[in-house]
């Protein structure tokens, strides 16, 4: 089975995680993005704008990447106002005609307070069909690596 893990990510963490992933699994990886400076607190601030105005939608994946030479998909977003991050939704809606039917989210969020498995969960209508599967991982004074390890082992 060939898996690609993509990742969206601004300040390295998604990365991190989905380069984790995708060493236990055996699997591609590869960068999305809206090709936006976003390092710093303009580019945080920028972000923050853009999500709640609802502004972004350019999205490619960096590299010679065809989606469709993968049987299983696992996308790495970060939370960004309270949600899976603009540019990972736009991700989805603009290639899920060309993703494989295995499909898992792996999102990366700082704080603690939110269950985020429903907003996850509501991506499934940009895929057009069921996910296979989640996980929401604190990056936050937790073990990421751990946890998104664990998350691996059941991909295994
Ligand atoms: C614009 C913006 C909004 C964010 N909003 C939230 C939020 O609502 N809840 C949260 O837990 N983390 C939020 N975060 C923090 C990130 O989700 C978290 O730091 C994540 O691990 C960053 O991943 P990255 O290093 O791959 O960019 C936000 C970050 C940014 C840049």
């Amino acid at each position: 089975m060939r898996t690609l893990c993509l990742y969206y990510t601004r300040t390295n963490t998604t990365k991190e995680i989905m380069e984790n992933i995708a060493g236990i699994i055996g699997a591609d990886v590869a960068e999305y993005t809206d090709g936006k400076d976003r390092s710093g607190f303009l580019g945080y601030a920028g972000a923050c704008f853009a999500t709640v105005k609802n502004t972004i939608s350019k999205v490619s994946i960096r590299g010679e990447i065809n989606l469709k030479e993968y049987d299983r998909l696992v996308i790495g977003m970060p939370v960004w106002v309270e949600g899976p991050c603009a540019i990972g939704r736009a991700l989805i809606k603009k290639y899920s005609s060309v993703m494989p039917a295995e499909v898992y989210y792996v999102v990366a969020h700082m704080g603690d307070k939110h269950d985020y498995t429903a907003k996850i969960k509501a991506m499934d209508k940009l895929l057009g069909r069921p996910s296979a599967g989640q996980v929401s991982i604190r990056t936050k004074g937790n073990d990421y690596i751990r946890e998104s390890a664990a998350f691996a082992q059941t991909l295994v």
